[in-house]
């Protein structure tokens, strides 16, 4: 075991972080646009099916899991299953757990980078000059997404984006303790009171009461749809961070003895408080009262980016308190929420890549950052260059989609069939505030892994999944990467090319680290 492992300094600490991952960009612009778009108040009826059978039992395994291996001095998965498993594909399997935040972060630190960039132009009053119409508004989004917009000089987007990026792995580089959790501590409370002064003021314009009505008025009918289900779920999954070794990760770092049920509870209990009532609140109710309802209706079809960068900002521009008018201030306030949630979700997607650069390969901090920055920027620069070929919607699908599933599903299989029923809750319950409810024991150990195993089928079947996979449905047009012309389909190849790299390299790295294994691992293996 090493000894020098860090560990969380508080339990307050690892529940603000873990909360600080899960609310994020998914609470306030993906869930009101898929509660409208998916039946309004019917949605949540999936939405908890899900939260309760899949969402927290996975979260309780993953912080298990998490600690079982941190105990060993395993902090990411592919350490953490071969701890479990002792059987090489383990480790192998493991490393789709570096791999899928990784993936994630990719495209996800670049948005968060356009909230920084939005804040800046909120401030300058040039968001409240371009926020008077939708035209305007939305050229003003395009060209700065479209590297048009500059600022000393150089694309705007990219300055920006070299800032949010160089402050993630900044916190990174301060560590557990000082860096994520400190961050959290401190950015979490703030988030709420931002939050919540939102919401307030939302609560009191003229016509809430038909706007909150527009969102949560059930359609019963929409049930029947299969799609609904899977927007439900895989909302869950994202909303939560879970399925993709990042709690996994963060959970390596609470101390053995330490309460895991009741803190993983708390941490999801405080996202579904950010989604449910503050995203569900903000958003599409003040569309509907600024817009109409066919309006708003329109604006949920054109997908979150739309919504939160180019419509809630025309919103906000009118808003007003004792006839004054307060748009710009509530500009500035909305891309801090937003911004904060990102920084604390993005921060969480890199930590399992540097756990793993830390435990398996025994780098020190700072190697673990020069090693894993430059080859993080090099995919987020593919992804920047290659937005409007299509190299977004690849990591999309390979990230939030596939990763997420499949990898969730092969936590809660080998949670429930290798870890073992009775050891693997002995292992939560060990410390734990709150015992486990016994009716639980049932779902985690047969539902929440027969789900999955479902869902990943319809996923691939009914859900499109394969078609994408294939590329069944691609419509053959010419694209431009970085000035040279090619077809979408080449583009796109070429995408998954660079990213099975990236895969293959973590692969390589396991092979290595297991290898050239140092001589305690004989206890482990
Ligand atoms: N939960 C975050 C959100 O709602 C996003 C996120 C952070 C995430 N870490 C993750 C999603 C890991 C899936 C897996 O925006």
């Amino acid at each position: 075991m090493q000894q020098s492992r860090e560990s969380w300094a508080s339990k307050i600490g690892v529940v603000l972080a873990v909360a600080g991952s899960a609310v994020g960009l998914g609470n306030f612009l993906v869930f009101p646009g898929r509660v409208a778009a998916n039946g309004g108040g019917a949605f949540m009826i999936p939405y908890f099916i899900a939260l309760i059978l899949i969402g927290i039992p996975l979260a309780w395994m993953e912080w298990t899991m998490g600690r079982f291996g941190g105990m060993l001095g395993h902090g990411s998965a592919p350490g953490v299953l071969s701890a479990m498993v002792k059987r090489p594909y383990a480790r192998y399997l493991g490393s789709i757990g570096v791999f899928g935040p990784l993936l994630i972060l990719f495209f996800y630190v670049y948005i968060e980078s356009w909230l920084l960039g939005f804040i800046w132009y909120a401030l300058t009053g040039e968001l409240a000059v371009a926020s008077s119409s939708a035209e305007t508004m939305g050229a003003f989004f395009r060209d700065y997404i479209g590297l048009k917009t500059t600022f000393s000089g150089i694309p705007a987007a990219l300055f920006f984006f070299f800032i949010a990026f160089l402050l993630n792995f900044g916190i990174i580089y301060l560590g557990i303790r000082r860096g994520i959790e400190t961050i959290s501590k401190v950015l979490m409370p703030l988030l709420l009171v931002l939050g919540v002064i939102m919401l307030i003021r939302v609560l009191t314009l003229k016509g809430i009461s038909s706007g909150l009505g527009f969102l949560w008025n059930p359609d019963f009918s929409r049930l029947l749809d299969i799609n609904v289900w899977f927007a439900a779920t895989s909302q869950v999954f994202f909303t939560l961070s879970i399925g993709i070794g990042t709690i996994l990760t963060y959970a390596s770092y609470v101390k053995k003895q330490q309460d895991i049920v009741l803190s993983s509870l708390t941490a999801n209990a405080a996202n579904e408080f950010f989604e449910v009532i503050i995203g569900g609140t903000i958003v599409i109710p003040t569309a509907v009262i600024f817009l109409g309802a066919a309006g708003a209706q329109d604006v949920a079809r054109q997908g979150a980016m739309s919504l939160g960068f180019i419509t809630m900002p025309m919103i906000f521009r009118q808003f007003t308190f004792m006839e004054a008018n307060i748009g710009s201030i509530f500009q500035v306030l909305w891309f801090v929420l937003l911004f904060i949630a990102g920084l604390t979700s993005s921060i969480s997607i890199i930590q399992p890549g540097i756990s793993f650069l830390e435990d398996e390969l025994e780098l020190s901090k700072r190697k673990s950052v020069i090693v894993l920055a430059p080859v993080t920027l090099f995919y987020c620069l593919m992804v920047i260059f290659g937005m409007n070929a299509g190299a977004a919607d690849e990591v999309d699908l390979w990230g939030f989609q596939f990763s997420l599933l499949f990898f969730g599903m092969i936590e809660a299989l080998l949670f429930a069939r290798i870890f073992g029923r009775d050891r693997g809750l002995a292992e939560m319950n060990r410390g734990a505030d709150i015992r486990l409810p016994g009716f639980l024991t049932p779902v985690i150990c047969y539902v929440t892994p027969a789900f999955l195993v479902v869902l990943l089928i319809l996923w691939l079947t009914k859900g499109g999944g394969m078609d994408a996979i294939l590329l069944n449905n691609l419509k053959e047009a010419q694209v431009s990467f970085i000035g040279l012309k090619m077809s979408n389909r080449t583009f796109i190849v070429l995408v998954r090319g660079c990213l099975l790299l990236f895969l293959a390299a973590i692969n390589f790295a396991v092979y290595l680290a297991w290898k050239y294994k140092r001589s305690q691992d004989g206890v482990i293996q």
